[in-house]
């Protein structure tokens, strides 16, 4: 710990306040703008140590937010100084936490370090609900101990960090909605075609499994396996007749059940929502061929968007194995075989290999996710 830093003037708070800004504009991330606004509070009070708590949605735990690697602690809502402010809403200032009783001493026993002052501000989002607290602890100024005006600062970093938690739940509520709604509506142009709704869960689960074996980053596999379940949206629009055919199709219902791809792409074409737009590419070209001879455009190779080709391949697998209003469920060794053979035809050859080096996975889905009668 630093002794004895000089107080910052005015200028050189301004100063750091911009700094931090600055970086804070460039984050992209809820947990990471929290980081830095943690390192801000701390700079700004002329702290050791600076930690940010949030209350669980559960309302019993406190947990602190620290950066990539590090290992969080959890705590009861009520323990410590920290658990005080946040029950009681209060600002706490001590300036020798060992002469306190409200000090949990456990923490330092765990972690070796030696608390002495501390300050902690309760953080509130805009319906005054508590949200966690903003915690400094070791003055390194001349006196050793924070004051009225270290509580001032601080309370800059911590009415910033409680908007962008608020925001953060905010945000991961809405995708959450979205994906459900995503879900649900895939879901329901499935059941109209009599296929379980597992049909849509067992495809967004292959689709993830090939996106991270091909090396897509976890974000743009778990979009996929979201976007995955709306492939077949289009299939609302094919009338019954056609779309429950107890046997195969003839030339003109072929051409109907056909446009189910390009409907599916019209309905959604127009959001600019990314997982609406990744159900958009998945809708319009899950039917494309790596060859060129699929529809509706005849794309081929990497013409054909890597989720394209992903979800037909899974999409195909699925089917196969399924009993149909049209076909009986096929063999695993028939299957197996198909796609051998329709490697570089029908399928992306590279994702034909990731799907054999990781059949475990994709048998594994199968049974998870069974069709229940
Ligand atoms: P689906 O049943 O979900 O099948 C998806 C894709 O899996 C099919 O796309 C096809 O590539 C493959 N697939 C499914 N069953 C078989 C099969 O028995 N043999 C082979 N070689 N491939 C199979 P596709 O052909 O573009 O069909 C799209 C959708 O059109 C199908 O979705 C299904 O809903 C409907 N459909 C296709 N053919 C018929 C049919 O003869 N009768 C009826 N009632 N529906 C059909
Ligand atoms: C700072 O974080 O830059 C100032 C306070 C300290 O280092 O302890
Ligand atoms: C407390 O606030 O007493 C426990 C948490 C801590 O020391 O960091
Ligand atoms: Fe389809
Ligand atoms: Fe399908």
């Amino acid at each position: 710990m630093k002794k004895h830093a000089r107080s910052l003037d005015a200028n050189e708070i301004l100063q750091l306040i911009f700094v931090y800004m600055t970086e804070v504009s460039s984050l992209r991330n809820y947990d990471d703008v929290i980081i830095v606004l943690a390192n801000m509070g701390r700079a700004l009070t002329s702290a050791d140590r600076c930690t940010v708590w949030v209350v669980s949605d559960d309302k019993k735990k406190i947990w602190t937010k620290v950066a990539h690697g590090i290992e969080s602690i959890e705590l009861p809502i009520d323990s410590g100084v920290v658990g005080k402010s946040i029950i009681n809403g209060e600002k706490i200032i001590i300036d020798d936490v060992y002469l306190d009783d409200r000090f949990n001493q456990e923490i330092d026993r765990k972690t070796g370090y030696l608390t002495k002052s501390m300050m902690v501000i309760p953080m509130f989002d805009n319906d005054d609900e508590i949200i966690g607290a903003f915690q400094v602890i070791n003055s390194t100024s001349e006196t050793g101990v924070f004051d009225r005006r270290d509580m001032e600062r601080l309370m800059l970093s911590s009415t910033y960090a409680a908007e962008t938690i608020v925001s953060a739940k905010l945000t991961q509520e809405i995708e959450e909605t979205q994906k459900e709604v995503v879900f649900t509506m895939g879901a329901i142009g499935e059941s109209r075609s009599k296929e379980t709704g597992n049909h849509v869960k067992r495809v967004a689960e292959y689709s993830k499994i090939l996106a991270l074996a091909c090396g897509l980053p976890m974000e743009q596999a778990e979009l996929l396996k979201a976007a995955s379940p709306m492939h077949d949206i289009g299939k609302i629009a094919i009338p019954d007749a056609v779309l429950n055919k107890p046997g195969r199709f003839d030339e003109e219902e072929r051409v109907i059940m056909d446009s189910h791809a390009e409907l599916g792409f019209g309905m959604i074409k127009n959001s600019k929502r990314p997982l609406l737009k990744a159900a958009a590419i998945v809708a319009y070209q899950h039917h494309e061929k790596w060859d060129g001879s699929g529809y509706p455009r005849g794309l081929k190779e990497e013409e054909i968007h890597i989720f394209g080709r992903i979800t037909a391949l899974a999409d195909v697998f699925d089917a196969l194995g399924s009993d149909r209003c049209y076909k009986k469920a096929w063999e695993d060794e028939k299957i197996f075989t198909l796609f051998k053979e329709e490697s570089g035809k029908h399928f992306d050859p590279k994702l034909v290999d990731l799907f054999f080096n990781h059949l475990d996975k994709f048998l594994d889905v199968r049974d998870k996710f069974k069709d229940e009668f």
